[in-house]
């Protein structure tokens, strides 16, 4: 088994999507979940699936360094990080403890839309595709190597509310399977 976290800070769709996920179960054994947010309901899953969780609120911290040292200190021993909606910038000091080990997942195609509220940026723009992107996690803000994307022709008879769902299961279908392909891989 491999020792994982994943890192959230919202709602949790894909943390309790991979959580539960048969496959990675025999491969990964989450030891926690971090979540930055004390109110975010993805706490509320890793409870229900008695999932460790270390809630770490950055404003009790003096630095970003020390809140980042002391993450670290906690998840010690994992191999890899899975990010799921963590909505922070890992500092080159943190990514420089996990190099080629921290995963992300956004919800466009790189390299477009980076950065916040992608799907609804593109939807405005009326682009053709919408997809979704996992990658490696490197310096740049959504900016390092691809290793899987999927897309889907968007119907504008639907509101951006349906559209965003259908991201969402995008995301639940492939985040699991390039995980597992990474896991197999190395
Ligand atoms: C997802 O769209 C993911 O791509 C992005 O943040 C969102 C998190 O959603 N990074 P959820 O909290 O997993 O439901």
């Amino acid at each position: 088994m491999i020792d994982v976290a994943i890192f959230a800070s919202g709602t949790g769709s894909n943390f309790y999507n991979l959580a539960i996920n048969p496959e990675l179960k025999n491969l990964i054994n989450i030891r926690c979940l971090v979540c930055d947010n004390p109110k975010a309901s993805v706490i509320e899953k890793a409870k229900l699936l008695n999932i460790e969780t270390l809630i770490v609120n950055p404003k009790n911290f003096d630095s970003k360094i020390d809140y980042e040292k002391y993450i670290l200190e906690n998840i010690e021993d994992v191999k890899y990080i899975f990010l799921a909606g963590y909505m922070r910038i890992i500092s080159p000091y943190f990514l420089g403890k996990f190099k080629g080990k921290i995963v992300n997942i956004h919800p466009s195609l790189l390299p477009l839309y980076k950065g916040k509220d992608s799907i609804k940026r593109a939807f405005e723009d009326k682009v053709e595709f919408i997809g979704i992107s996992i990658h490696y996690v490197n310096e740049e803000v959504d900016g390092g190597q691809i290793l899987a994307q999927d897309k889907f022709r968007v119907d504008y008879k639907l509101s951006l509310d349906e559209v965003t769902q259908k991201v969402h299961e995008l995301e639940h279908r492939l985040y699991p399977k390039t995980i597992i392909k990474i896991l197999t891989d190395n």
